[in-house]
């Protein structure tokens, strides 16, 4: 069968793992996408250091790697606005489908992006881009499609999830947990983006505009932080049985005229120790769901880091490969290795 070429663009913690997955699991891959998924190159800003793979796949010329004609899907994870949009729009633009799990960038371009795909026939999946590896763009954008949402409520970043739980249970200031979050490598060198909110109010912007079927930006999220919740504060909702979280809210309200309008805030709120989001401790994220018919879903699990969000990009990475090549049906039943099953009573 024809092989699909891949390009990764970018070899931080994402996309190493993206890589390393690509090379390890070559055969599962051809299997359940019916033909072979070939990595024609990783495009990486210093091509001296050791990566541990072939250093002819390293490239630093990124344009050319995006334009080659053996590359059919594009995975970009280089994260911020540019150079990534225009390379996006370049690989999109040549009808090569793309998966992406820039945030920042889809909070800002998805409607430039989305109409890119949609004239040139190619895919454009950030699963990835919200809440790491736990699945909840797909069923967003697929499972939900036909019923009506009216509530997303989400943990959506995991450093500040981190630095509020470590508070709750040892009663330590924001400034120490900050500095211990740095420490383990949860929170980066410059943790502004995580602990102000910008990160949660991007993916809220993302899951928004899918619960909604509408267009809402970074600019459209109410955001206040968590760097001024003190010690005292966490104390005082122990006090009344609550903890705090940094949470995302995307609702439907009615306005004055009982129109519908989207609110989309992200702001440290006091959560009832018995609400199912209390529990969700450490860097773990969460979104519940509230829609009309299927009434609340709860998706949780490892939101953030390298392996769990490559995770997600190969499941769209697999799914783009296959809308390519047969048309979303899947390779069919004979590529699939037939594992022997254990009889009962063996396991
Ligand atoms: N900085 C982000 C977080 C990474 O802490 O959740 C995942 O988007």
């Amino acid at each position: 069968d024809k092989p699909i070429g891949v390009a990764v663009l970018g070899m931080g913690n994402v996309g190493s793992e993206v890589v390393r997955i690509l090379l390890d699991h070559a055969t599962d891959l051809t299997a359940r996408v019916g033909a072979p998924l070939v990595l024609r190159g990783v495009a990486v800003r210093d091509i001296g250091k050791d990566r541990g793979i072939d250093p002819d796949l390293l490239t630093t010329d990124v344009r050319a790697l995006v334009a080659r004609d053996d590359v059919d899907l594009v995975v970009e994870v280089l994260g911020g606005i540019e150079p990534a949009r225009e390379l996006i729009l370049a690989a999109l633009n040549a009808g090569k489908s793309v998966v992406t799990a820039n945030k920042a960038l889809l909070a800002e371009y998805t409607g430039e992006l989305a109409d890119a795909a949609e004239s040139h026939r190619a895919d454009l999946y950030f699963e990835a881009a919200v809440a790491g590896a736990i699945p909840v763009v797909r069923p967003l954008m697929q499972s939900l499609a036909g019923d009506r949402v009216n509530r997303v409520i989400g943990i959506v970043n995991g450093t500040t999830n981190f630095i509020l739980s470590a508070m709750d249970e040892t009663g330590a200031d924001y400034a120490d947990t900050l500095a211990e979050a740095g420490r383990l490598g949860y929170a980066e060198a410059d943790p502004t983006a995580d602990v102000e909110g910008f990160d949660a109010a991007a993916k809220a912007a993302i899951l928004a505009s899918l619960a909604f079927h509408t267009r809402v930006t970074s600019a459209d999220v109410h955001r206040e932080g968590i760097s001024s919740i003190t010690a005292a504060d966490i104390a005082t909702a122990r006090a009344f049985d609550c903890t705090v979280k940094l949470l995302a809210l995307c609702e439907r309200v009615s306005d004055d005229d009982g129109n519908d309008r989207i609110s989309v805030r992200v702001y440290p709120s006091l959560v009832p120790l018995s609400h199912p989001l209390a529990s969700v401790s450490g860097a773990f994220n969460a979104v519940v769901v509230e829609a009309e018919a299927a009434g609340r879903l709860m998706f949780y699990g490892q939101g953030a880091g390298g392996a769990p969000t490559a995770s997600a990009v190969m499941g769209d990475l697999v799914m783009a490969a296959r809308n390519k090549f047969y048309g979303g049906r899947g390779p069919g039943e004979s590529t699939y290795a037939k594992l022997p099953v254990a009889p009962m009573g063996d396991t």
